[in-house]
């Protein structure tokens, strides 16, 4: 079995999308649609005292402003849908409905709020704030093993917050209509967002659905749901007509998930050989009290980077007044990586070893956190196949020693990522009729990365049916459960049920032929047998899954199992070479070429997966090099809240982007062997440059982003 025997399909969607044919969430329309605007708090932390609506009503076109009196007050499972308790500056304080944008804008600008104001601390640098330390995860004695080692390194690293910015802003359509409540929304979980607004406003679950049936980009900003939504679904509810919000672009900093900063102490010893004796890995992420992004998930892929016997992970929170973060693509995985990375590449420097070579040398086979065998990894692989084609064998070892006629400095650099390969219990229903069309419903949520040309591929590779009229419906809570579609588990979920329903439909159509010797596709045998359509309904479990999962799927519970299987660990591996140039005198950082090589199992989705991996390398080369998000300390907000400062690559610092895969199906995380890739490929880019750009300069950069002023001082 090998992913090469997926067909290579050009994506299902893509002539629809550039025809414009393609509705996200902000591209419904009605007649009478309302627009909503929030008015976003100004003080970062307190409480409103007074909040004034009256020259706000007088707007032209105001239909309606809501605020925390037409909510119901919040529980412990379910915080209220507005509060006049602020702890973020811009965070919601009321919700102004309006004929047209312009006067829903102009209205909530309108609205006048006395604050009482509290102390607040917008960053980590705070003297008061405690460090709160979560459960160490270790194995053997790191201490007494670190103290032996003959090398050590030992450094700090750190990484800034950073905001996710998918083109497609936030946004949401609701109606009302007959007692039921739609509402499109561009969420990666149409299942949460449906809980959320159950439960924020007592309703029956019968009576709403949630449909995502395109986004414009996720990456985990619209994964988890948002505070919004059920206000939204509240005003149309309240006026009876449908209502529209796309959040603005600078309001999204201030309400949407983003990545925490983060300081790292690694403390990575060797032997005279380079083998790994042990690590003692430290982390701390600013975190606010309600935010879900774990401190201990740091070390779940840290400990497993290589055979290392003695590892003592920490970690803790330091509490900060902002919005809550939470993953943005690559997640615990990309800041660990760069600190452990870029050890990895101090050490090697230290012993006069060959950055590859040193990796290469401390390879595993177990899960050194429990001891029970990797399902498969395929880090050497990774390795050696990018060093081959980077041709790194013509890579000068010193420091500096690299440049071109016109003064301009070299450096090459190499780095490994890592990230769980998870898999979440699915259901799929198939269903071909003799007209010709095919529909498959099923989990999964279309954010660009492809999943219904992975979920094509799957049904096309084994049946006969017309891929002109193939309906995917997925993102649809009317489609069957939407669990959300992150951590990368997304194909490798809803691929391996699907081709289990391919599968067991073809079984029901042969015994519905009885034998019979029926020519044509199977929508033709269909109208030959005279049955108007053929359906099946199938589930799928993770590996050792109980099939209590099912039900969690069902009831919007949490059905994901892994990277931690009963029997075994799965994990997605990626090497990265990295060809940095530097201006000698503006020390202007460019990537003209990077190798990547990932093992993320069997490929499903040739074309699509290739994109991921451009895009990934693209974003890394942004995480790396341009993107930090500023914080004003004075007030508690973004400074750079918009696409013209908060800095992304542009088509001109693109450079060549050489992208492989292992390709080799892994034997247990599921049945086609998906390990998942779309988080994995842009983790180890930031220290693959920083590495690059130390060859190149003999400077070791410690903080991301690495911006030319670093390199000029
Ligand atoms: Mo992902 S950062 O879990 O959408």
């Amino acid at each position: 079995m090998s992913g090469s025997h997926f067909p290579k399909l050009d994506r299902v969607d893509a002539y629809h999308k550039v025809t414009g044919q393609v509705q996200y969430a902000a591209d419904f329309n009605y007649e009478g649609m309302l627009h909503a605007m929030t008015v976003p708090s100004t003080i970062a932390k307190g409480r409103v005292i007074n909040l004034k609506t009256h020259s706000a009503r007088q707007t032209g076109g105001v239909i309606a402003i809501l605020t925390a009196h037409d909510f119901p007050p919040g529980t412990d499972e379910s915080p209220a849908v507005l509060s006049n308790d602020i702890s973020f500056l811009g965070q919601p304080l009321a919700l102004v409905v309006a004929e047209s944008l312009e006067a829903a804008t102009l209205a909530a600008e309108r609205v006048e709020i006395d604050y009482q104001q509290d102390a607040f601390f917008p960053t980590i640098e705070n003297p008061a704030s405690l460090r709160e330390d979560v459960d160490p995860r270790s194995v053997g004695d790191a201490a007494t093993a670190y103290s032996g080692s003959v090398y050590t390194v030992d450094v700090t690293y750190e990484t800034p917050v950073q905001h996710h910015n998918p083109i497609e802003l936030i946004s949401t359509v609701a109606l009302w209509f007959g007692g039921k409540l739609t509402i499109y929304e561009s969420t990666q979980s149409a299942d949460m967002s449906k809980g959320n607004v159950v439960a924020a406003l007592g309703l029956n679950p019968a009576d709403v659905e949630v449909k995502s049936a395109y986004i414009g980009g996720g990456f985990g900003q619209k994964g988890l749901p948002f505070q919004h939504t059920p206000m939204i679904a509240q005003a149309a509810m309240m006026t009876g007509k449908p209502v529209k919000y796309v959040i603005p672009r600078g309001q999204i900093f201030h309400v949407a998930k983003y990545r925490p900063r983060t300081q790292h102490h690694v403390q990575l010893g060797c032997d005279t050989t380079g083998k790994f004796s042990a690590i003692r890995y430290d982390v701390v992420q600013e975190n606010t009290p309600d935010s879900a992004f774990a401190a201990a998930d740091y070390h779940e892929s840290a400990g497993r980077l290589y055979g290392i016997e003695h590892y003592h992970g920490t970690a803790g929170n330091i509490r900060v007044d902002r919005q809550a973060s939470g993953f943005m693509r690559g997640t615990h995985p990309h800041p660990t990586c760069f600190a452990i990375e870029s050890a990895v590449d101090e050490l090697a420097v230290k012993i006069n070893m060959d950055p590859v070579a040193l990796r290469l040398a401390n390879d595993t086979v177990t899960d050194p956190l429990t001891g029970r065998p990797m399902s498969s990894r395929f880090l050497n692989e990774c390795l050696t196949q990018g060093a081959d084609r980077f041709g790194w064998e013509n890579r000068s070892h010193l420091p500096g020693s690299m440049t071109l006629a016109d003064g301009t400095m070299v450096g090459w650099g190499v780095a490994s990522g890592i990230f769980p390969a998870s898999m979440a219990a699915g259901e799929a229903t198939l269903r071909v009729y003799a007209n010709g069309t095919t529909v498959l419903m099923t989990s999964g949520h279309e954010m660009g990365q492809g999943i219904r040309t992975a979920l094509a591929s799957a049904i096309l590779k084994d049946l006969d049916i017309d891929p002109t009229k193939l309906d995917i419906r997925i993102g649809d809570t009317t489609a069957g459960p939407q669990f959300m579609t992150a951590g990368q588990w997304g194909s490798s979920s809803a691929v391996p049920v699907t081709s289990k329903v391919v599968r067991l439909l073809k079984q029901k159509f042969s015994e519905l032929a009885n034998g019979k010797n029926l020519s044509g596709s199977i929508h033709q045998k269909l109208a030959m047998l005279k049955r108007p359509y053929i359906e099946v309904k199938a589930s799928e479990l993770a590996p050792g899954q109980s099939p209590s999962a099912l039900e969690e799927l069902r009831q919007g519970g949490w059905p994901v199992a892994g990277p931690e299987y009963h029997e075994f660990t799965s994990m997605s591996y990626i090497a990265h070479f990295v060809e940095v140039h530097i201006e000698p005198h503006t020390k202007r950082i460019r990537v003209p070429r990077v190798t990547s090589v990932a093992d993320c199992g069997s490929v499903i989705s040739a074309k699509t997966a290739l994109s991921q991996m451009y895009g990934g390398v693209v974003w890394g080369l942004g995480q790396t090099l341009r993107e930090k998000t500023e914080i004003d300390a004075r007030y508690g907000g973004y400074l750079n809240c918009d696409l013209a400062e908060y800095v992304v690559p542009v088509n001109a610092d693109i450079g060549v982007i050489d992208a492989h895969f292992i390709d080799k199906p892994d034997p247990l995380c599921n049945s086609l062997g998906a390990k998942g890739l779309g988080e994995l490929v842009m983790i180890g880019i930031a220290p693959a440059i920083a590495n690059a750009v130390y060859h190149a300069t003999g400077k070791r950069l410690r903080s991301l982003p690495i911006r030319l002023d670093d390199l000029l001082i």
